[in-house]
Parts: C-alpha cells; sequence; structure tokens
C-alpha cells in the first residue's frame, strides 16, 4: 500500500462562510454509475409488484438506494488495486495471510476465522456456544442474531438503558449496556446458563447508536467476573469508534486506530461482516484465545469453505484487508455520519420526526411520529419506507414491526421503535442527493395525512421482512400520487 494511501485526514465537516456546518467530500469521484428516476406511475407499479416491500424492487425501479450500507459502500482505489494482486489459491494463499495481519494490525487477534458474511460467523458462535433453554444479553438484537440464537434453541435478552428507545434524546450513547440488568439477567439465569454476553457496535436497529468505551469496559468487568465470553459484533466498529472520538472526553485526542485497539481488546470474540467495509462478501471470527478458536474451527470447513478463504473469493478478502485499514482514517468512517448529521439536522428544523442524536449507518425516520395515525398493527415503518419510494424513487428499509416477529399465539411482537432507515453506504452519495432526500421527505410530511397502513399477503414464517409481501389497507397509494402530480405537474 502507498505512503498516501496511509496518509490520514480529521474529520471533514467545514464551516461555510454563511455559517451552515457542510460535510465535505474527501474524495474525488472517478468511477460512476448512472442512475435513473423512473416517473411515479412506474414507481407504483413497482411497489405494488413488490408488495410494498422494498426489498423485492430491481434497482433499475430506485433511484437513491438507501437500503443498506452492506456490500454498498463506495471502493477505493487502493481496494480495486489490491483486488487486481491477489493469489488465487483454495489453501494457503497470500491474500488470506495478508487479510489476518490487517486484523492483527487494526483489531489486535491473531486467530481469524474466515466466513462468507456476517450472519456466517453468528451461525457458528451460535451452533458452538448456545444450548437449549440458554440466555444471551446483548446491548440490543441484530435480526439474524437473534434468529441464530432461536434456531440453537436460545433466547435473549436486551439490556440498552430505558432512554435508548426515545426517539429524541440527547444521550450520546445509547448504545450501552445497563450494567445493573446485566448483573440482575446473570443472577436471576445463573452463569451456566449465560454462555456468552454479547455487545453491538453502533446497535443497527435503534438507530445506528454508539456505545462508550466506560460501558464496554464495565461489561468486560463483569464478563471477568463469571468467566463468560464477551463477544463484539464489530460489523459497524468504525463508526462507533469515531463516536467515541466525538464524545467521550477521555478520548478526544486519541487516534482511531487505538480506539478500534482497545474495542477489541476488551471482547474474547470479535465477529464482523465485512459487506460493511467493502463492496462485497466476508466476513471474520477473530479472537486470541486459541481454545475459543480451535472450539469453532471445524464449522468453517463444513459452512463457509477452507479456512484460508471461507466462502469468499481472494479478491473479496483483499479488498477486506485494505478494508479494514482505511477503517483507520477518521476521514474515511466520518463520510457517512456527517452526511446523516447533516440530514437529521436539516430534517429537525423542518419539524420532521429523526431519531436523535444522529447515528451511524443511515439517517432512521421515525415512522410512529411521522405517521401517528397509523397503528402499529398497520405497520407504519413499511407504509413509510412504499410511500417514501412512491414519492421519490429512494428506497430505505423497514426497521420497526415487519421486521419483528409473531409469538406463539400468532400476535405481531410490536417493535421498541418504528423506523425507516435511509442508510448512507460509505462515500457513494453527494450533497444535492441528500437535499432531494430531505426536500421530498419534507414534501411526505406535509402530505402524511395521505398514508395508510399495510398488511401481510404472504408472510414467511422466519426473517419475513426480507421476502414478505404486503398490500395497502385503503387506496391510499393512488392518493398520494395524484398529491405528487397536483404539487409537482410533469416532473419525476
Ligand atoms: N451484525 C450487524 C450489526 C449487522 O448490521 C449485520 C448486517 C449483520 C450482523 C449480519 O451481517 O449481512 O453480512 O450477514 N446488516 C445489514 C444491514 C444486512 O442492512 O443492516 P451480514
Amino acid at each position: 500500500m502507498s505512503k498516501d494511501h496511509l496518509q490520514q485526514n480529521a474529520s471533514p465537516t467545514i464551516r461555510f462562510f454563511s455559517g451552515e456546518n457542510v460535510p465535505l467530500e474527501m474524495h474525488k469521484v472517478r468511477v460512476v454509475q448512472k442512475l435513473f428516476l423512473p416517473p411515479i406511475e412506474e414507481r407504483l407499479q413497482a411497489v405494488r409488484r413488490a408488495g410494498f416491500n422494498t426489498f423485492l424492487l430491481n434497482t433499475r425501479e430506485v433511484f437513491l438506494d438507501m437500503l443498506t450500507d452492506s456490500g454498498t459502500n463506495a471502493m477505493s482505489d487502493a481496494q480495486m488495486g489490491a483486488m487486481m494482486q491477489a493469489d488465487d489459491a483454495y489453501a494457503g494463499s497470500q491474500s488470506f495471510a495478508r487479510m489476518q495481519k490487517a486484523i492483527e494490525d487494526v483489531l489486535g487477534k491473531r486467530h481469524v476465522l474466515p466466513v462468507h458474511q456476517g450472519r456466517a460467523a453468528e451461525n457458528i458462535i451460535a451452533q458452538s456456544y448456545v444450548k437449549p433453554g440458554n440466555v444471551v444479553p446483548m446491548n440490543y438484537h441484530f435480526t439474524t442474531t437473534l434468529a441464530h440464537i432461536q434456531v440453537n434453541g436460545g433466547k435473549i435478552v436486551e439490556l440498552v438503558t430505558d432512554e435508548a428507545l426515545e426517539i429524541k434524546s440527547d444521550n450520546p450513547f445509547k448504545g450501552n449496556m445497563d450494567i445493573a440488568k446485566l448483573r440482575a439477567v446473570i443472577a436471576k439465569e445463573g452463569v451456566a446458563n449465560v454462555p456468552l454476553i454479547r455487545m453491538e457496535a453502533l446497535t443497527n436497529l435503534i438507530g445506528g447508536q454508539p456505545f462508550s468505551m466506560a460501558n464496554l469496559r464495565e461489561v468486560r468487568k463483569v464478563a471477568n467476573e463469571f468467566g463468560i465470553p464477551l463477544v463484539l459484533d464489530a460489523s459497524l466498529i468504525g463508526e462507533n469508534a469515531y463516536f467515541i472520538k466525538q464524545r467521550e472526553a477521555e478520548f478526544k485526542q486519541a487516534n482511531i486506530a487505538d480506539i478500534l485497539l482497545e474495542m477489541c481488546e476488551q471482547a474474547d470474540i470479535v465477529y464482523f461482516s465485512s459487506r460493511k467495509v467493502s463492496s462485497s462478501r466476508g466476513g471474520a471470527i477473530c479472537t486470541n484465545d486459541k481454545k475459543i478458536f480451535d472450539n469453532m474451527t471445524v464449522l468453517v470447513p463444513l459452512y463457509e469453505g477452507f479456512l484460508t478463504y471461507g466462502g469468499m473469493s481472494v479478491r473479496e478478502i483483499e479488498a477486506m484487508a485494505v478494508g479494514l485499514r482505511e477503517t483507520t482514517d477518521e476521514a474515511v468512517i466520518d463520510q457517512s455520519p456527517s452526511f446523516i448529521r447533516y440530514l437529521v439536522e436539516r430534517l429537525g428544523k423542518l419539524g420532521v420526526p429523526a431519531v436523535t442524536p444522529p447515528g451511524g449507518l443511515g439517517c432512521h425516520i421515525d415512522a410512529m411520529g411521522f405517521l401517528s395515525h397509523v397503528p402499529q398493527t398497520e405497520y407504519p415503518a413499511g407504509a413509510l419506507a412504499a410511500a417514501f419510494y412512491l414519492i421519490s424513487g429512494v428506497r430505505g428499509m423497514e426497521r420497526g414491526t415487519v421486521s419483528s416477529i409473531r409469538d406463539e399465539n400468532g400476535n405481531d411482537i410490536l417493535a421498541d421503535v418504528e423506523l425507516l432507515r435511509l442508510a448512507f453506504p460509505r462515500r457513494v452519495f453527494t450533497l444535492s442527493q441528500t437535499k432531494y432526500v430531505e426536500d421530498r421527505l419534507h414534501w411526505l410530511y406535509t402530505k402524511r395525512h395521505l398514508v395508510g397502513g399495510l398488511r401481510f399477503v404472504e408472510e414467511p414464517a422466519v426473517l419475513r421482512f426480507f421476502v414478505g409481501r404486503m398490500e395497502a389497507t385503503s387506496d391510499w397509494p393512488e392518493k398520494l400520487m395524484a398529491a405528487f402530480r397536483a404539487d409537482f405537474g410533469d416532473s419525476l
């Protein structure tokens, strides 16, 4: 890797002469992909065909794809260059050796099990540790983590502080675990029934909210006291480290590389989806404990591939290695949070309800505040995702009750929060595209009374949000389209 590449920038939000704080792109665009904005009539057809589920739209029908940052971040020239130098080999590839070295340097872990993506790591960890009846405490669940623990007969308990679920807050660390609650769970369940404690960096489902280093250290202490392995889901660790630097006094002068190392040092097992550090597949389980490593090793060839590729192509492994190193660069990991902060602050001025403080990963719109007339049983976040796509061509993701599950009586377990997530994949969208999102959200907010609910017409039993299909509970989509045409005429 060239010296230039390692030259690092500080966080690049710039104060303009006008007084406005504007996020500045610390990169230039060298490869582009053409986008299309289909007219609203086509968008209505598309959203119907997709069963009002944005996962089922084709990108040809989408203008700005804000579904996720997973596998959609922009690649750097250094990543693309490294991919050309990959070492094709079934076993013992030099690409794997470079990835292992990157993990050791950036995350401080020597033993590495490669997997094809994050949930594959969760599968292996859950199969190795979770027995029927076990309880896994965590700050908050992620959909695939929960599914793997349940498939193995375990349960989860979520131990964020009560404040974490408040949409509007100035708590800088809503991802923190409540230590008193953790102690209470261990006392109630008994140490033998708690195989792991899991901390998720940048708690995805509650709005990309970080935990503090102080909190992680406290969790570590409890884990030590009871001899329970601490697992860190590091899929979004870069942004969490960035917020530690921004918001935790002790780390104001620290560099991101040191913060990352200290975070990982607290955990016995660190796993991640590398779909978030490059635009490809991949992930890994990492540890410094040989026993833990040996305990899980056997499952990698069984489910993933040989121990030096784990289901990834060598090119993806190279991109991951460089992407991990880039995670130590503040100007890289700040790109997405600074655009999110910009959008959340502007929406706040317009009265559009969004999760605060602004987090990482995406701008999270509060669907229960936005569509307060739509009952939770009619999926306000799903309805908002469909309505926003219809009027803008922007695809977001429902993070609410559609993403939840049903109880044993078949009733929806209502989500704690109903969010429309508008993801900002790293270095992908420009400021004018961000302003378009702001403008169309503002317009929709003024017409929010026109948006109605959804009901399921096809509902898979597991992870229903991926492929389930819904319909509108009335003709609200047509009415919304008519209002759009009345205000915007023939404009797209
Ligand atoms: N953990 C976290 C915190 C995640 O955000 C994800 C994926 C996973 C685990 C699973 O990783 O997709 O590679 O299997 N999050 C994506 C998202 C899907 O859109 O938020 P994976």
